[in-house]
């Protein structure tokens, strides 16, 4: 099984209703890339989105989901609410999620057995600090994340994982193609031993993805798409990585 190419956009706390604009201008500059299409907007517009969406081929995703499927959870959202407003992926385990809501592999492996559940596809990300890489522990630390966020029960057609160091995450500064291609083969390894055969799970890279250096990330073996944060925000700026995604 060939993974499935997917360009998703991370929009974190940016976007009000205004933003939707920037939909509709994406579906008519993309309205058939050869990848999937992903937006993961705040909660609050996934409702909004899908009917701006609606007919396209422009897929939502929400940014994190709770635990448990209802309850006493004041300001949460369950993967059951994402899906009804119309997602169909949710992120998992963010490093702004992991640091400002100290999350840890554990809880990210809860919530993506009850987006399982739901049937929300998880994007589950890892990712090693600027300290952990100047240590040398890349590897062990984002495969004891993998080992400890992701879902035995997974399969290629439930299971995104995305790749992104958190020193390259809105710095600008990406890390270098021999890297990216070290932990992706890195990544896909692991994760055979983990789930059996991992062949055909999507893995993205993530961190300062932007149109100039799309191409070249995408040309890596083992990526299979990215996600992106600040350059997902302007329709102009994703669709020309949605374009690299679909050319590569
Ligand atoms: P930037 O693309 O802004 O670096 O953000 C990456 C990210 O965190 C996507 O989840």
């Amino acid at each position: 099984m060939t993974p499935r190419k997917i360009a998703a956009g991370n929009w974190k706390m940016n976007g009000l209703a205004a933003a939707l604009a920037e939909v509709a201008a994406l579906n008519a500059a993309h309205p058939a890339p050869a990848c999937a299409m992903l937006l993961c907007p705040p909660a609050t517009l996934l409702a909004q989105m899908n009917w701006a969406a609606k007919g396209s081929n422009l897929k939502l995703g929400g940014q994190d989901c709770h635990q448990d499927a209802s309850g006493a959870h004041t300001g949460d959202i369950s993967a059951a609410m994402l899906r009804d407003a119309g997602a169909t992926y949710v992120i998992l385990g963010h490093s702004e999620r992991r640091a400002d809501h100290g999350e840890t592999d554990a809880l990210v492996l809860a919530k993506a057995k009850a987006a399982l559940a739901c049937g929300l596809i998880p994007i589950v990300c890892i990712g090693e600090t600027e300290a952990q890489r100047d240590a040398g522990t890349t590897l062990q630390v984002i495969g004891s994340q993998l080992d400890g966020s992701v879902p035995e029960e997974s399969t290629a057609a439930t299971l995104v994982v995305a790749y992104e160091p958190v020193w390259a995450i809105g710095t600008g500064r990406t890390p270098t193609i021999a890297q990216i291609a070290e932990v992706h083969a890195f990544l896909r390894a692991r994760l055979t031993a983990k789930i059996g055969t991992a062949a055909g799970v999507s893995l993205l890279y993530g961190g300062s993805v932007k149109p100039s250096n799309a191409t070249q990330i995408f040309a890596v073996p083992h990526v299979d798409g990215a996600l992106v944060g600040g350059a997902s925000l302007k329709a102009a700026d994703f669709g020309s990585i949605v374009a690299a995604l679909s050319a590569a």
